[in-house]
């Protein structure tokens, strides 16, 4: 009798470590999702991170802390994985040293002129950070806030959604903003983006996906240079020395700027234009070809034969070749992230659009939510 007792006992206990063993990190028994703690911040904030991966290992890993892409493991033609998105192997970084590395950024993606806009016949006056502009929301933008994540199945795949709400006056903005970035990883590869708004008073409102792409692997420490891009676009917004559209939307054909056709990123990204020395590189707004959810950009490294395709209903896209990159930002497994070691491909309105009555409007007004897609759809392309 005693031995069966034991016995018993035994198979429940191995039965216990047979479940623990099977059910994945971050999610309940019936396999929904929860998040795993991740990081106490010394403000005492609690990071959760999501774990979004496949049964292939491939997709993102994402945090609450500014709705942050942590990692993105894609395959290359041999099936081989890599993690192709620049970040920080622990979240405080992301508070101090982060040039916004995977993270959403708003209320206002992009430059604001100086800080200063007029709405309704009203001035506002927006904190200052990225002299003498506000820069991606301004000193504590929605990437440096904590999200509140819960888990969603779609017909697409599983996912996360953040909410957030910045409060009237945040920053300087007016009106209480209620946002949400949902992200779902598909079997087919694809990270599927929503974003969605809502807002008590009249406000400038621009979201973006801020994350920095190298599809040879984020630690393989090579510039992007070689990787070729195409955008779908006839026009971009020049700027000034401060990185502020001028307001003219001339054509990229003839220019530095074409990329209609794919090119590698390094062609054309030393020629003498003056536009080019503004932000040291590319670091301009393009303007999308057509409306509705259509192709953007297509980025491949010919080494890996690693492909994204990016989809976007939005506008505008800030295509940035990491120039302000320059090795100082230690990020993953230690890694010091060189000059041009990575693009952000940042689907958006145009930058300073409260300020340009000649660029579509992008004010979010109560009764009227926002929402808009993005997608990044990674396969692999025979180069060469
Ligand atoms: C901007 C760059 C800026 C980078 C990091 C990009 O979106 O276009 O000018 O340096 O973000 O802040």
């Amino acid at each position: 009798m005693r031995k069966l007792v034991i016995g018993a006992a035994m198979a429940l206990a191995l039965a216990a470590c047979d479940q623990a063993a099977t059910q994945p990190e971050g999610t309940t028994e019936e396999g929904a999702m929860t998040g795993t703690p991740f990081e106490k911040l010394a403000d005492g904030r609690e990071v959760t991170k999501w774990d979004l991966r496949g049964a292939d290992g491939s997709g993102p890993i994402i945090m609450d802390l500014g709705a942050t892409i942590l990692s993105l493991q894609a395959p290359d033609m041999a099936g081989e994985m890599a993690d192709v998105t620049f970040g920080f192997d622990t979240a405080a970084p992301y508070l101090t040293d982060s040039p916004y590395f995977g993270a959403v950024v708003g209320r206002y993606a992009n430059r604001i002129k100086e800080g200063k806009f007029s709405l309704d016949g009203k001035d506002y006056t927006l904190a200052i950070n990225n002299e003498p502009n506000t820069l991606h929301g301004g000193k504590v933008g929605f990437d440096k806030r904590v999200w509140k994540g819960e888990p969603v199945t779609t017909a697409d795949g599983k996912g996360v959604k953040f909410t957030l709400v910045s409060p009237d006056g945040e920053e300087g903005y007016p009106g209480e903003v209620t946002v949400s970035t949902t992200y779902v990883w598909t079997a087919d590869h694809k990270l599927i983006v929503d974003f969605d708004a809502t807002t008590t008073a009249n406000t400038p409102f621009n979201i973006a996906q801020h994350s920095y792409w190298n599809l040879a692997g984020a630690n393989t420490a090579k510039t992007v240079l070689d990787h070729t891009l195409q955008i779908n676009a006839d026009k971009y917004t020049p700027v000034t020395k401060n990185l502020i559209p001028t307001g003219e939307l001339p054509p990229v054909e003839g220019t530095p700027f074409d990329f209609r056709t794919a090119k590698p990123i390094g062609r054309d990204i030393g020629q003498s234009n003056e536009q080019l020395t503004f932000g040291g590189g590319f670091d301009h707004n393009w303007v999308l070809n057509g409306s509705g959810m259509r192709v953007a950009a297509v980025l491949v490294d010919p080494t890996s034969g690693r492909r994204m395709t990016v989809s976007t209903d939005q506008p505008g896209l800030q295509f940035y070749s990491g120039n302000f990159l320059d090795g100082k930002v230690t990020g993953k497994g230690g890694n010091a992230y060189p000059y041009r070691s990575a693009v952000a491909l940042e689907t958006q309105y145009f930058p300073d659009s409260p300020n340009q009555t000649g660029f579509p409007d992008a004010t979010l007004r109560p009764g009227k939510p926002f929402h808009s897609r993005t997608i990044y759809a990674f396969d692999t392309v025979a180069t060469n």
